[in-house]
Formats: structure tokens, sequence, C-alpha cells
């Protein structure tokens, strides 16, 4: 039975730990907190992880600053294709650390341990791949593939190499997400029966419209090194800078925000993925020579018994906003930024009458019937309302995924996101880029990650 009472509730609500602010708003507490305390404890000067990064744009800079609030880490080398974000990295992380252009330097290096990759996602499995034969852990940006062709070498790899391989959709490290699997788990919105998630934005940031450094040229961007694998073109500064536009080195929308939308939800319902997708999108507003969509809607079936639709939209007419709507039976949830709002609604018990088109008289006797039956305040199981479950301020869930991959580095525990995750919901995101790109709806096995 999934009526939710007091007591379920008190339950689910206690599995991630959480301090009342004030009535129906709670601030989460980090549930590991045990894991947290033993890795906050001083760490000896040789149990450092010594970690590199390749690929030091806004993200790989970013997921550095988050990997070194983590005790016990130390940056020692840095790779990336332009001279500007090397000489940014020893402004930030001191001249001791070692840069080049070149990433094969960095994993030849018998003083790196992991490295985190945050190339554009034409990258992603080469640099991956070679980075775990050369004996690293590696944190790998989301979305985890570009090409479906990836994501069985990257496992493949990870699995022959003995490597700790975790992918970088920081929230399946968050303590939002915990709380909603919880809730999820333990009847708080009944049973599931759809997910609808978006995430739209309204600036030329937001649509991927970096801006391109005035020294930005062959000699100060290595172009060749960047391309990798991409068809040749000469250099081209807003390909390189703003490389999500093209479909040759991003994954469009789908890959960029999709793949968060599905982590989250593979996180909380345990789902594998969708067994078929099918998408629409085009190019609405953002008219400047990209090839990848500014407006994209999802459809995709769960044999778990949801259907799960997702929009990204660059030009939404007002601000930047993430959102994911869980619906249920009796009530649902969505998670924001910062938090997750509960709203209970049991169901009817009674199920009410529809008589005005009928003669009176035989209106008279259903409703005499009916009132025999289901006598007045029967209707509504008690528990109804709105319950705020609200982060501490300043929580980052990037520095707990790293804090987790940092743990399995030391403990050699597989990662809260291997490659499998990773690929089942960089697979899944993909799905929409193939349906618009064939005009069709796409079959896919969650299971065995093949398209069908
Ligand atoms: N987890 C998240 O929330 C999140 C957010 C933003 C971006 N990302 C991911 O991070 C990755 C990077 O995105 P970004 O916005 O930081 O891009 P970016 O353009 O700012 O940075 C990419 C960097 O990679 C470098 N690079 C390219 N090829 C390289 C190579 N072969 N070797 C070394 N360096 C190379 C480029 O010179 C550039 O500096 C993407 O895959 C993206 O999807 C994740």
């Amino acid at each position: 039975m999934n009526i939710w009472s007091r007591r379920n509730f008190l339950r689910a609500a206690g599995a991630t730990s959480a301090v009342t602010l004030m009535p129906g708003v709670h601030v989460l507490a980090a549930p590991a907190r045990a894991l947290r305390e033993a890795q906050q404890a001083p760490v000896a000067a040789n149990d450092h992880i010594q970690i590199a990064l390749i690929g030091a744009g806004g993200q790989g800079m970013g997921d550095t600053k988050a990997a070194l609030n983590v005790p016990g880490v130390k940056l020692v080398a840095v790779a990336d294709c332009y001279n500007g974000r090397l000489a940014r990295s020893k402004e930030l992380w001191g001249d001791d650390v070692f840069t080049t252009r070149d990433y094969n330097e960095v994993l030849a290096r018998k003083d790196v341990d992991a490295v985190i990759i945050g190339t554009p996602d034409h990258w992603h499995k080469q640099a991956s791949v070679d980075a775990m034969k050369a004996g690293k852990d590696v944190y790998c940006e989301k979305p985890m593939i570009h090409l479906y062709a990836d994501g069985p070498e990257m496992i493949e790899t990870a699995k022959a190499t003995k490597r700790i391989l975790q992918i970088g959709s920081q929230r399946v490290s968050s303590i939002v997400y915990k709380k909603a699997k919880d809730l999820l788990a333990s009847g708080a919105i009944g049973k599931l029966n759809m997910v609808t998630a978006y995430w739209d934005r309204n600036s030329a940031m937001g649509a991927w419209d970096y801006t391109i450094p005035p020294d930005a040229s062959p000699e100060t961007c290595d172009w060749p090194r960047f391309l990798g694998t991409a068809p040749k073109i000469p250099f081209n500064a807003e390909h390189f800078f703003q490389w999500r536009k093209w479909k040759a080195y991003g994954s469009g929308v789908a890959g960029d925000l999709f793949v968060h939308l599905f982590s989250g939800t593979h996180f909380i319902t345990g789902a594998h993925g969708p067994t078929r997708g099918m998408a629409t999108g085009a190019i609405r507003y953002w008219k400047d020579g990209r090839d990848a969509d500014d407006v994209m809607l999802g459809l995709f079936d769960y044999r778990e018994g949801f259907n799960l639709s997702l929009r990204v939209n660059f030009v939404d007419g007002g601000e930047e906003s993430e959102g994911l709507i869980f619906t249920g039976s009796e009530g649902s949830f969505e998670i924001g930024w910062g938090g997750l709002t509960l709203n209970r609604v049991p169901r009817e018990t009674a199920p009410g009458y529809t008589v005005s088109t009928f003669p009176e008289a035989m209106q008279k006797e259903i409703i005499a019937e009916y009132n025999k039956k289901y006598p007045p305040h029967s209707g509504k199981e008690e528990m109804g309302g709105t319950e705020k479950f609200v982060t501490p301020k300043g929580y980052s869930d990037s520095v707990d995924h790293f804090r987790n991959f940092f743990h399995s580095v030391r403990t050699r525990e597989e990662p809260v996101e291997d490659g499998v995750f990773g690929y089942r919901a960089a697979g899944a995101a993909l799905l929409s880029n193939l349906s618009i790109e064939r005009g069709q709806v796409v079959n896919w096995d969650p299971d065995e990650m093949k398209l069908v």
C-alpha cells in the first residue's frame, strides 16, 4: 500500500538527515558523515593524491577548485590547447605546476595518480582511455560519450586496467538527489508515473557564446590537437572557444543538459534508462552559423512504469531555470536549484459521481446509494501538505562528487558514477539527437546499452 503516513514520512526524512528551520522547511545535512569525517582527518604528506587537469577551460578549472577542496589532494600538472589557460593555471595554482599542450606528457609523469578530463566532448573517450592505460584514475566530465562506440571502449578499458572511472554529473553525489531518492523509495508520492524535467536559458553565455580572447590565433591555440578526430578545417577561433555550437565537438543541448536530467532521473529511480525515445528540435533564435539546436523537446518510455519528458529552450523569455518534477499517484516533488519541494496530495478514496444528465428520480437514487456507501468525511486521507528541503548555505555537490571520487581512488571501491552509469545517461541523452537526425522514434536497450 502506498498511503503516506506520518510514520513513513519521518522515516524517509531521517534517511537523509535534515534540521527543521521552520515548520515545513528543513535544511539537508550531508549523509555520509563518517566518510566525511574520515576524509577530513589529517592526511600524511605521502598520502596525498596527486592530480592533473586535462582541459583547463571553464569546467576543468571549476572542477579542479572543487577537487582541491577535498583534504589530501594536490594538483601537479595541467594540459590545455590554449596558452592563455596554461598561464592562468600557473596564476591560480603556482609556478610549480607543470603545464603543457600535450596531455601525453602529463600521463607519462609518475607523480600523477588521477586526472580530471575537462576537454570538449569529442576528446572524452580518447583522453580517458589514454589516461587509464597510463595507470591513472579518471574523473571524466559529462557527457561521457560523444559517439555511441565510445561507451563500451571506456567501460572495457576501466575493467581491463582496473582503474577508477567516474563521470562528472555531480548531481549523483548531491544531498538533494539523495533526499529525493529516499522520498521516492519510502512512498512519499505513491507510485511514480511521470518525470518532467527542463533546463531553460535566455542569454548569450547560456547559449554557449563564450568570450573569445583577443590573442586567439594558430600560435596561441594548438588547433590540430584541439581538432583531434574532428573534420580538418582551417583555424577557427569560434569553433575553438565556442565548440558546443557544433556537433563535431559537442553533443548539443542533449549532451550538455539532457544528460544531467537523465543522470538525476536514473539516480533517483534506479532505472537503467529508457527503452525508446523521440525528440524534436530546431535552431529558433541563435542563427549564428551553429549546427546544434537551441530548442529541444524529448519524450522517453521507461519500463519501470513512468514516462519522461525533457525540454531545453535557449530563448525562453525569462531567467535560466532548471527543474525536475516527479509525479506520483499521491503527490509530487520538484527539484530546483538549492532544494526540493514535496507536495503530498493523498488520493480521494471516494470516487464521486456525475448525475446531472440523468432523470431526477435516478439522480436521487444514485446519490442515496452513494452516501450510504461513502459516508461524508471519508473522502480524504489525512496528511497532505508541502515540505521543503533546502541545502545549507554554500553547499556544493561538485565538492561531494570529488569527495566520492577520491574515496574510490583511495579505497578502490566502485565510484558512485561509474562508466556504466555514465554511458546509460549519455546514451539515453543522445537518443534525442539520433531521433531528430532520423526523423524517427529510436529504440534502446538500457541493460545491454545498445541501440536496437
Ligand atoms: N558537470 C557540469 O556541470 C559541467 C558544466 C560545464 C561543462 N561540463 C563539461 O566539461 C567539458 C568542458 O566544458 P567547458 O565548458 O569547460 O569547455 P571549455 O571550452 O571552457 O574548455 C575546454 C578546454 O579543453 C581544452 N582542450 C581541447 N582539446 C584538448 C586536448 N586534446 N587536450 C587538452 N586540452 C584540450 C581547450 O583548449 C579548452 O581550454 C565538456 O565536456 C562539458 O560538457 C560539465
